[in-house]
């Protein structure tokens, strides 16, 4: 049993290079978690086939592959998608995007997610492309035209994550990845928050990658983070 009775903001990050390393740590972490996130390179590694098995095992996907691309090409991967039962999508916060999405999902349960600005953007690399302001800035026009366009959340830095809550209303879903427990390493990771932390500021889901899977012990390391979480009641 876990300490929180009802929702369960936890999504793992199955940041591993096979599909039998995903399944031996989803094999470690238990029932405790069943929502897990699917990006780039095990998407490379193992690919839809892989994704549809654990959402026949009962899992719950984000399929986290920041589409961007012209709006017939866009809407026809995301129908693609959205036909699997994937619970969330993320896209890339571009409106012509976001558009060409929206309408593509109509009718399934996907959810869609905006990512606004990618944190690995510096301001330089925004004057590259031409934008004017800051990255802030960025990031709340972004988030106010994704509610506009029927986009059902955002993916926020947890630093970002109360003045995105602001924007996009008590309904949407908003994911806040970076998150880690006081103490935990870092990694690579500059801009982290706690999960309570997280979770005080308007955060819906956390994704947590390797805090726990890299632990020597998955499992206790998420039941730490679910006991953090039920202070914050
Ligand atoms: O740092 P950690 O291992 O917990 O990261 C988990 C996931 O969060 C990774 O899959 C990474 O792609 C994502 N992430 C992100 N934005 C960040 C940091 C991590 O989307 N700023």
């Amino acid at each position: 049993m876990t300490p929180l009775a009802t929702h369960n903001p936890i999504i793992i990050a199955l940041d591993v290079e096979s599909a039998a390393d995903a399944r031996s740590l989803i094999h470690r972490i238990g029932p405790r978690v069943n929502f897990y996130k699917v990006g780039l390179e095990l998407y490379a590694a193992a690919g839809m086939d892989f994704v549809r098995g654990l959402l026949s095992d009962g899992h719950r996907i984000f399929l986290d592959l920041k589409f961007y691309d012209i709006p017939e090409t866009v809407s026809r991967a995301v129908a693609r998608v959205a036909a699997t039962g994937v619970d969330f999508l993320t896209i890339h916060a571009v409106p012509s995007v976001m558009r060409a999405a929206a309408a593509a999902r109509r009718g399934s349960n996907l959810r869609l997610l905006a990512v606004t600005v990618l944190t690995s953007f510096g301001s330089e690399d925004l004057d590259d492309l031409g934008f004017e302001g800051t990255i802030a800035e960025l990031v709340e026009r972004r988030a106010h035209k994704a509610m506009e366009l029927g986009i059902d959340g955002i993916v926020a830095s947890p630093l970002e994550a109360a003045a995105v809550r602001s924007i996009i209303g008590p309904d949407a879903v908003l994911v806040t990845p970076g998150v880690r427990s006081a103490g935990a390493d870092k990694g690579d990771q500059k801009r982290v928050a706690t999960p309570a932390q997280a979770i005080r500021d308007g955060a819906s889901y956390l994704v947590i990658g390797r805090q726990v899977t890299r632990a020597a012990d998955p499992a206790a390391e998420v039941d730490r983070i679910l006991f953090e979480l039920a202070e914050v009641g």
